[in-house]
């Protein structure tokens, strides 16, 4: 009989860790290092799209409530990522976490769970990519066929001779006095540019051009700057025109009308769909056995890229709510749509250039994570050998990482961005409460642990941090949920057809699978 609550003995994960030496960096990191990385990690598609959804159909102006709302919940579950990070200061993150406070079955659930950021994850960020890209395709004259810029969920409206994004161009053609209906509409089918934005970060993974702290340094700079110089850009402008903001402000929280749609409902299930901007700040600790003292700057690494990310969003989405009315906000590039209304040109290609390489690096960062996930769960005999298997001239998990890409370029190219980003988010989320729950757990079972960093106030953050964690997952929609509970039954069919048959930690644990490996040996 299996024992699915079978916990992974933490001296292995010390050894398994130094055995496979996937890190190279060892303790070479700083806590400015973590911070970039956190950086590095948090700012995608999240800021530079999904801000514009968010606002212009649930929230209006008041998403800058949403993404302090977003932020507390994050707070809470960055300190329990924190502790984690510095007791088991190994790779894998929750999913280790998981096996060696909780049990196997809440591993293998984390580590599934955990496609959704991951794999989910950058296949929003290539959708926001593709955005933006199209956008930059058009400032210079060059359009594509409705059939390739988008899904068949994207909606296009042929005006001046060339399919456009129906989102984008509404606003300008009412405008100029046109009725959007009286012109041809059609819908995409195939979103090629994400498609091949995930084959070219594949590809760079397979061949193990490894991000060196130096160019992961030099991308968070640029991102950084680009946000930087859109507040500085767009504040000018409002001083500039003094009656802009109150117009724009005005209402604060656009009425509701109906759940999730304005007023408070509507703030609330923003900051569910916003939360998918702060995701990232947990991937710093995947760097724990890179950190030089783990102890003391993973809290550093997790709580300051989170402040500094949260500070920076307020700040654009008060200027872009500003600037441009929370109507014309559900495009696939506003931060451009918001620059664009300054009449400032360079500062419109300067963001959409940012943007694109902003999400490359974000896009990269995810898949690492995915495949490093999968291998981890592979190692443990969770799933199939083929998934660790390294490259003998690259070095690399390839396989892994080629079957996680062609899953994720598919996903890309077909699901609209919206989709893709709620499940993120709902996944994560879910992630966030089995870490806070263990959290508080492992504090009562095992006190006896080393925790060179401690939550403070345990039970009553972690508390916090699953309530507000259910709370924006509630504030998703419904059939978000139903997809969560297809994707875990799927997980789960997974596991008992193979995963329990197959688990290492199970075949130590039992002495008379012991004996019947030991004779096949
Ligand atoms: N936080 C990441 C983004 O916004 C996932 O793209």
């Amino acid at each position: 009989m299996a024992n699915l609550l079978a916990t992974k003995p933490i001296s292995t994960i010390f050894n398994e860790a130094r055995e496979t030496g996937e890190h190279c960096l060892k303790r070479a990191l700083g806590p400015s290092n973590l911070v970039a990385l956190g950086i590095g990690a948090i700012i995608g598609t999240g800021i530079f799209v999904i801000t514009g959804t968010a606002t212009a159909q649930h929230a209006g102006p008041a998403v800058i409530l949403s993404f302090i709302f977003a932020a507390i919940g994050c707070v809470f579950a960055g300190l329990c990522y924190a502790e984690f990070s510095s007791m088991i200061p190994v790779a894998g993150s929750a999913y280790t976490y998981g096996y060696a406070t909780l049990g196997e079955i809440f591993a293998w659930i984390i580590g599934w769970d955990l496609v959704l950021e991951y794999a989910f994850g950058a296949a929003s960020v290539a959708s926001g990519w593709s955005g933006y890209f199209i956008s930059l395709l058009g400032d210079f004259g060059i359009k594509l066929p409705a059939s390739i810029a988008g899904t068949r969920w994207d909606e296009f409206i042929f005006y001046n001779n060339h399919w456009e994004n129906a989102a984008r161009i509404i606003p300008k053609l009412k405008v100029l006095g046109i009725d959007p209906a009286t012109l041809p509409h059609t819908h995409g089918a195939f979103n090629l540019l994400g498609f091949l934005a995930i084959v070219f970060c594949t590809l760079v993974l397979v061949i193990g051009i490894k991000e060196s702290a130096n160019f992961n340094t030099a991308i968070v700079a640029i991102k950084v700057a680009v946000l930087i110089i859109f507040v500085g850009i767009g504040s000018r402008y409002l001083l500039e025109h003094p009656g802009l903001m109150a117009a724009n402000w005005h209402p604060f929280i656009p009425p509701n009308n109906g759940f999730g749609q304005f007023g408070m409902s509507g703030i609330f299930r923003a900051a569910g769909i916003i939360f998918f901007a702060y995701i990232g700040f947990d991937a710093v600790s995947t760097a724990a056995q890179e950190a030089k003292n783990p102890g003391k700057d993973m809290p550093i690494g997790i709580l300051g890229s989170l402040a500094i990310c949260t500070v920076l969003y307020i700040l654009v989405a008060g200027v872009l709510t500003a600037l441009v009315n929370y109507r014309y906000l559900n495009v696939p590039d506003p931060l451009a749509i918001g620059i664009d209304s300054t009449g400032v040109r360079w500062g419109s290609l300067l963001v959409k250039l940012g943007a694109l390489m902003g999400l490359t690096s974000t896009i990269v960062v995810m898949l690492l994570g995915q495949s490093r996930v999968f291998f981890s769960m592979s190692r443990d005999g969770l799933l199939p050998g083929l998934f660790r298997a390294v490259h003998p001239r690259f070095r690399t998990p390839w396989i892994s990482t080629l079957t996680v890409g062609l899953f994720v370029a598919v996903l890309a190219a077909s699901l609209p961005i919206n989709v893709l980003a709620e499940m993120v988010s709902i996944g994560t989320l879910l992630a966030f409460v089995i870490v806070c729950a263990g959290v508080w757990i492992i504090r009562r079972r095992r006190p006896d642990l080393e925790r060179p960093f401690r939550t403070p106030l345990v039970p009553l953050v972690p508390i916090l941090g699953i309530i507000t964690s259910l709370a924006m997952m509630l504030s998703l929609t419904g059939i978000t949920w139903i997809r969560l509970g297809v994707w875990l039954v799927v997980g789960m069919v997974i596991y008992f057809s193979y995963g329990v048959h197959h688990s290492r930690v199970q075949r130590q644990s039992d002495p008379s699978q012991k004996v019947e490996a030991g004779m096949r040996n």
